[in-house]
C-alpha cells in the first residue's frame, strides 16, 4: 500500500493557525486524520486534497452532499440564477417555488420559513413553540445534537455514563465554556427511547413544557433507530398536553425519504427542521410546520429574520437538489447500498476477530467497536472503544476512504456498487491491522 502523505496540508494548517482561530472555521473540522486537511476539489463520490490524495468520500461534508460533490444540475442552477442577482432584501419567485415544493413533499409543511443553517432553524422552531403555548421549557434527549447554540449545548458530552446520574434526573454538562447559566433552565433532558419515562415526566411537568424536540433517528450518536412505538408515543403525549412535537430532520430530511423521516415512519410532527441535504452544500435550511403553529410567524407575533436568508444561489441549489431527487428517486438504492456496506463491515470485522456493532437505517449508519449487540441511547455509547475506531478511521483514510471520525457513514445518490465494494475491501484490510 502506498502511504498517503499530508505534508502540504500540514504546512497550510500551520499557516492557517496564525490567522484562523484553531486553523479552522468549524470545531469539527479539526478532527481529521492526521490533522485538519485542506482540500482543493470534489467531484461525484470523490474529494481531493492539496497533497494530491484522492478519497472515496462517505462524509458527504457531514451530510449535505446527497448528490455527491459538484453535481452538474446544482452548479448550473446556482450559476444561472446567481446571474440575475444574489440577494435582494426582498422577495423572488423561486422562493415561492421552493416553499410550494416543500409543501408538496413534506406532510407537515403547511407553512415554511427559510434560514441558513440547522442551528438557527432549531431556535426558530423553539421560539414558535414557546409563543404558541406560553410555556418556557423544551424537553430534549441525551446525546441528540441540535446545533451549537447556548440552550442545546448541554447533554452531548459527559465523561462517563455514571457521571450522568440517574435516568430520571440526569446531570448535564456544558459542551463548551461561555454558556450562560440561565440556558440550563430552558430545557428538561431525558434518555432517549424510554417512552414510559417521558410519559411520567410530562405528566408531572407539562405546564412548563412548550415542545418535545427529537432527532427522529438519533443520527448524531450511534445512529439509533427509534424504539417501536416511541415516536408515535411522543405524538400522543404532545397531543394530550398541547405540546409542540418538533422533529429535527437536519440529517434525516431528504435522506430517509423525500418527505423526511416523518414520511418514512408515518409520524407527523407539528414543526420540523430541514437543512443539510436540502441544499447540496449551499447554506439553506427550513422550519416547516402546521399552520396552527406557524401562524404566529404569519401574523408577525413571532419574529424570524435574517439578512442572508433565501438568497438566489441557495434557493436555486435547493430547487435543483429536490428536483434531481424527485426525478431519480435514489432512496431504494441508498438503502440497499447502505445495507450492503453495513454487512460488508460486519463480515470484515468477523473475519479479523473484531467485535463491531454497525447500526442505522442504511442511507446513514454508525459503526463502533463494542461487545454490545445493540446501543439504544447515549448512555450505552460509552461502551465503544474510541481509540480502536480512531485507528480504523485513520487506516481507511490512508487507503483513500474518508469516513467521519465518530464512525458515521453517509451514502449518496451517486455512490456506486463498485465504490461500496472498494470501501469494504479497504475495511477488510484495516480490520486486520488494528
Ligand atoms: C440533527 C442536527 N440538528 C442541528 C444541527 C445543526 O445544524 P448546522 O450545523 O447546520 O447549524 C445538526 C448539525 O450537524 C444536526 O445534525
Amino acid at each position: 500500500m502506498e502511504k498517503y502523505s499530508y505534508t502540504e496540508s500540514a504546512a497550510l494548517l500551520a499557516r492557517a493557525r496564525k490567522a484562523l482561530a484553531g486553523g479552522v472555521s468549524s470545531e469539527f473540522r479539526k478532527y481529521n486524520h492526521p490533522h485538519a486537511i485542506f482540500y482543493n476539489h470534489g467531484e461525484g463520490s470523490y474529494i481531493y486534497d492539496v497533497d494530491g490524495n484522492k478519497y472515496l468520500d462517505f462524509t458527504l461534508s457531514q451530510g449535505p452532499l446527497i448528490l455527491g460533490h459538484s453535481h452538474p444540475e446544482v452548479l448550473k442552477a446556482v450559476a444561472e440564477y446567481s446571474r440575475q442577482g444574489q440577494l435582494f432584501a426582498g422577495q423572488h419567485i423561486k422562493e415561492i417555488e421552493l416553499a410550494e415544493k416543500l409543501q408538496e413533499l413534506i406532510s407537515s409543511a403547511e407553512l415554511i420559513r427559510f434560514c441558513l443553517d440547522g442551528s438557527t432553524a432549531v431556535q426558530t422552531a423553539l421560539r414558535v413553540a414557546r409563543a404558541n403555548t406560553g410555556r418556557q421549557k423544551f424537553l430534549r434527549f441525551e446525546g441528540h445534537y441540535h446545533g451549537w447554540l447556548d440552550n442545546v449545548s448541554w447533554g452531548i458530552s459527559a465523561s462517563s455514563a455514571e457521571a450522568m446520574g440517574s435516568r430520571e434526573q440526569p446531570k448535564v454538562f456544558p459542551w463548551t465554556e461561555g454558556l450562560p447559566e440561565r440556558a440550563r433552565d430552558e430545557f428538561i433532558i431525558l434518555p432517549w427511547n424510554d417512552l414510559e419515562l417521558v410519559k411520567k415526566v410530562v405528566a408531572e411537568r407539562h405546564k412548563e413544557i412548550a415542545a418535545i424536540i427529537t432527532e427522529p433517528v438519533m443520527c448524531n450518536n450511534s445512529c439509533i433507530l427509534p424504539a417501536e412505538g416511541f415516536l408515535e408515543g411522543l405524538r400522543e403525549i404532545c397531543d394530550e398536553y398541547g405540546i409542540a412535537l418538533i422533529f429535527d430532520e437536519v440529517i434525516t430530511g431528504f435522506r430517509m425519504s423525500l418527505g423526511g423521516a416523518q414520511q418514512y415512519f408515518n409520524v407527523i410532527p407539528d414543526l420540523s427542521i430541514f437543512a443539510k441535504a436540502m441544499g447540496s452544500g449551499y447554506p439553506i435550511s427550513a422550519v416547516v410546520g402546521k399552520r396552527k403553529w406557524m401562524n404566529l410567524i404569519q401574523d408577525a407575533r413571532v419574529i424570524h429574520a435574517g439578512t442572508m436568508n433565501a438568497g438566489n444561489p441557495t434557493v436555486a441549489a435547493a430547487l435543483a437538489t429536490t428536483s434531481v431527487l424527485e426525478a431519480e428517486l435514489p432512496y431504494e438504492r441508498m438503502f440497499l447500498y447502505g445495507q450492503r456496506l453495513m454487512d460488508g463491515l460486519r463480515q470484515a470485522a468477523a473475519a479479523a476477530g473484531q467485535k463491531l456493532l454497525v447500526q442505522g437505517p442504511g442511507p446513514m449508519f454508525h459503526m463502533g467497536f463494542t461487545h454490545l449487540d445493540k446501543v439504544s441511547d447515549y448512555r450505552d455509547s460509552f461502551n465503544y472503544d474510541k481509540a480502536k475506531l480512531g485507528k480504523f478511521i485513520a487506516g481507511m483514510h490512508d487507503r483513500g476512504v474518508r469516513v467521519i471520525g465518530r464512525g458515521l457513514w453517509y451514502i449518496s445518490a451517486v455512490h456506486t456498487e463498485e465504490e461500496i465494494d472498494t470501501a469494504i475491501k479497504a475495511a477488510s484490510e484495516v480490520m486486520q491491522t488494528i
